[in-house]
């Protein structure tokens, strides 16, 4: 499983940090963070809202572009060991400079850069959905939307929403989203993570999403499952984060081969990989053990993320030779 190439369309950079990482970062900067660690070392949390407390947490030791570059290369060399040729990484504004335009372009010229020396060096391809949180409101998405309008194109191919999808509505974003895609970025957001069905329409109907984040509380409504198939709408399936924060008791209840069946474009991501205990290995087994997905599956679900991912083409057509195996 480690092997088979894979593209990753769903991984947040601060929540896929080795919690080793933030604590030598802490231990660098003489910051006690031992609230947020369990003795054998990983992140301690009890729960959803918990989680995006330790989240924000940990990154207060990423404090300038210099630390985002080093966590970019231990994030890429890690998905490179898992056969991960193609990852598109959200990247929070807020957390990078608080949301100034002028901060934000020298983490992201940092992050760039970082990024490329990992093409060149493990051949792994990085680009970045610039996302607005979702719990900080809708004032607090404006700015974000204009860091990510402001530096659109090339390495940044999209935006996104994360965060608590249990505050406000999806259309309270509207104006953020409206801005991004007249900047000519493709578009995602969380939906359906918590939030039932009722949320994934709300992405799709009131953000024009093409993608969403999640997405499988859809199955709740097979009416929404249907036009989410018919409209080639494409999921960013998290399974294991979604078993690991109990949205599903267990892997067989989780609904990613029943979107499939039915004839959604689901993708495997792993989120916040280190905080959920997982890899895109461990996915790849457990969806294996749990549904019997074989080459077969595993050949589909990348050909769907290679068809919606927000890269250009050239990168793209790129992907597809490496997915083939002929280069
Ligand atoms: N931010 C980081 N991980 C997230 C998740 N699983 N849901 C919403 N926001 C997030
Ligand atoms: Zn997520």
């Amino acid at each position: 499983m480690k092997n088979i190439p894979k593209l990753e369309l769903h991984l947040h950079i601060e929540g896929a940090a080795p919690p080793a990482f933030i604590r030598g970062l802490a231990a660098e900067k003489k910051v006690d963070l031992s609230r947020i660690f369990t003795e054998d070392g990983h992140y301690a949390y009890r729960d959803f809202n918990h989680f995006l407390k330790v989240y924000e947490a940990a990154t207060s030791v990423l404090t300038g572009p210099a630390e985002f570059a080093r966590l970019v290369t231990a994030v890429l060399e890690e998905s490179a060991s898992h056969g991960v040729i193609y990852t598109e990484s959200f990247l929070s504004p807020d957390f990078c400079g608080g949301g100034d335009l002028g901060a934000w372009r020298e983490y992201l010229h940092a992050i760039e850069e970082a990024a490329e020396k990992a093409e060149r060096d493990m051949g792994i391809t990085m680009r970045g959905i610039i996302t607005c949180i979702r719990h900080l409101g809708p004032e607090k998405s404006r700015p974000i939307a204009e860091c990510a309008a402001e530096t659109a194109g090339g390495f940044i191919t999209g935006f996104g929403m994360g965060g608590d999808e249990m505050t406000g509505k999806q259309r309270d974003f509207s104006w953020a989203f409206d801005c991004a895609r007249e900047a000519g970025l493709r578009l995602t957001t969380h939906a359906g993570e918590w939030g039932g069905a009722a949320e994934v329409r709300g992405a799709i109907n009131d953000l024009g999403v093409e993608r969403v984040g999640h997405g499988v509380m859809a199955i709740d409504d097979l009416g929404l499952v249907d036009e989410i198939a018919e409209n080639g709408v494409t999921l960013e399936c998290c399974p294991g984060s979604n078993v690991f924060l109990g949205v599903y008791k267990t892997w067989d209840t989780h609904p990613i081969e029943k979107l499939r069946e039915r004839g959604v474009k689901v993708t495997v991501s792993t989120d916040d990989p280190p905080f959920f205990r997982t890899n895109m290995t461990r996915e790849y087994e457990l969806l294996n053990k749990t549904f019997g997905w074989d080459e077969a599956v595993f050949t589909e679900v990348n050909q769907n993320a290679l068809a919606a991912a927000f890269c250009d083409d050239a990168t793209r057509e790129k992907l597809a030779n490496r997915l083939e195996g002929t280069s």
